[in-house]
């Protein structure tokens, strides 16, 4: 199939790291040779990639949770890919998987690497755009924020941060789902519109308008309930000084700091005086759930009850760029970069009845 109609595996190397935002000239596009499987190995072709605000820490000259992406290595990066050929016991061709597939065409999965890799439930019929967004950390890092850390309350008030992005829009909608009152925080009149009109959210607010404080306070009468915090930027310094006693911080993200101008703060008395819980967490965390996350996730999306938006930048060598636009709140929903233009048309299968 397709690894045939290919002479070389495309690839987007890190050959030097970022001060600040990345730029073109922090990466090399190179051409390796399709690898030639041995016995134990499968060939992946990469189908779309997941852009995510973490891989731009990776590139820092610093271990992390991860360790930091070498120079001259392939960008590490989450997507999703189909088995092209295979001599893997396990992985048969035109699977689906889930895993570390890096910014390139194609790549290898042995036993070195496949812990890092899942395979896609067959029996969940969803385009393959869908469920790399709802399969990966983004998926799974709303459900597990939502149902593990925050847990919920009907009549509970949520403010999510970031709100118009991949994991804030499933968050905020979670939140509906178990009966929250949910305003999102986000940047533009339009990206709250959407949040609003479609998703179903109460409110939204706009944190780059004049008056954001005072529409924000308005939003939440009663005070918060839950903070789901993506950002840790200005708005979230703020909407920590509102949140009622024995609040939930559900810290999932601190996009804002993440080029490292800026750090987030969190005020200790509050937290003491009101008796806060700040809960962070990797997604990594609830590893051996992730089964069960997907088939809550597409029950809800069949159902009509969450709703998902991808944008999606066409072609490999545009990662860099997308990888960008996060940091300019440029995506609404999922933010994926199409590395095949057949990807929509892979075959995936039937959903879900359990
Ligand atoms: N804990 C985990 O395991 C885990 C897993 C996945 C993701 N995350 C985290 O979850 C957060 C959201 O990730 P995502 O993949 O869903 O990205 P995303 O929300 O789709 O995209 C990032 C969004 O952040 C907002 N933003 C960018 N710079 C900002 C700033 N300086 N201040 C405030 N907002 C800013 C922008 O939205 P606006 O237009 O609204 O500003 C942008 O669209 C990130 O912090 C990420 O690291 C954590």
């Amino acid at each position: 199939m397709a690894a045939n109609d290919r002479r070389s595996n495309r690839q987007l190397l890190l050959t030097s790291r970022p001060t600040g935002r990345i730029t073109p000239g922090n990466f090399t596009l190179a051409e390796a040779p399709i690898p030639r499987l041995a016995d134990g190995q499968a060939l992946l072709k990469t189908l779309y990639l997941s852009i995510d605000p973490a891989m731009r820490s990776w590139m820092d000259d610093a271990d992390g949770y991860m360790p930091r992406i070498r120079l001259g290595e392939v960008v590490r990066s989450a997507g999703i890919a189909q088995v092209a050929e295979s001599c893997h016991p396990s992985f048969r061709s035109g699977e689906l998987v889930y895993g570390l597939t890096g910014w390139q065409e194609f790549s290898v999965i042995d036993n070195g690497n496949e812990s890092s890799f899942g395979k896609l439930p067959p029996d969940i019929s969803m385009p393959v755009r869908t469920l790399t967004n709802l399969a990966g950390a983004t998926g799974m890092a709303a459900y597990f924020g939502m149902c593990a850390i925050a847990r919920p309350q009907p009549g509970e008030t949520l403010v999510v941060t970031a709100a118009a992005g991949a994991v804030g829009s499933l968050a905020g909608q979670i939140g509906k789902i178990f009966g929250c009152r949910v305003t999102g925080v986000t940047s533009s009149d339009e990206k709250c519109r959407w949040l609003m009109e479609e998703l179903g959210f109460d409110a939204a607010v706009n944190y780059k308008s004049g008056n954001w404080r005072r529409a924000l306070e308005q939003t939440c009468p009663g005070g918060i309930d839950i903070l789901f915090e993506n950002a840790g930027g200005e708005a979230s310094d703020f909407i920590l000084t509102r949140l009622n006693s024995r609040a939930r911080i559900v810290l999932c993200g601190l996009i804002a700091s993440y080029h490292g101008e800026r750090q987030a703060r969190v005020f200790l008395a509050p937290v003491l005086m009101k008796r806060l819980r700040i809960e962070g967490f990797l997604v990594a965390d609830y590893a051996a759930r992730f089964d069960e996350a997907l088939r809550r996730l597409a029950r809800w999306t069949l159902d009509g009850r969450l709703q998902h938006r991808e944008t999606i930048v066409d072609g490999l060598e545009q990662a860099p760029a997308a990888l960008n636009l996060l940091f300019d709140g440029g995506n609404v929903g999922k933010l994926l970069v199409k590395t095949d233009t057949t990807a929509d048309v892979a075959p995936v299968a039937t959903l879900v009845e359990q």
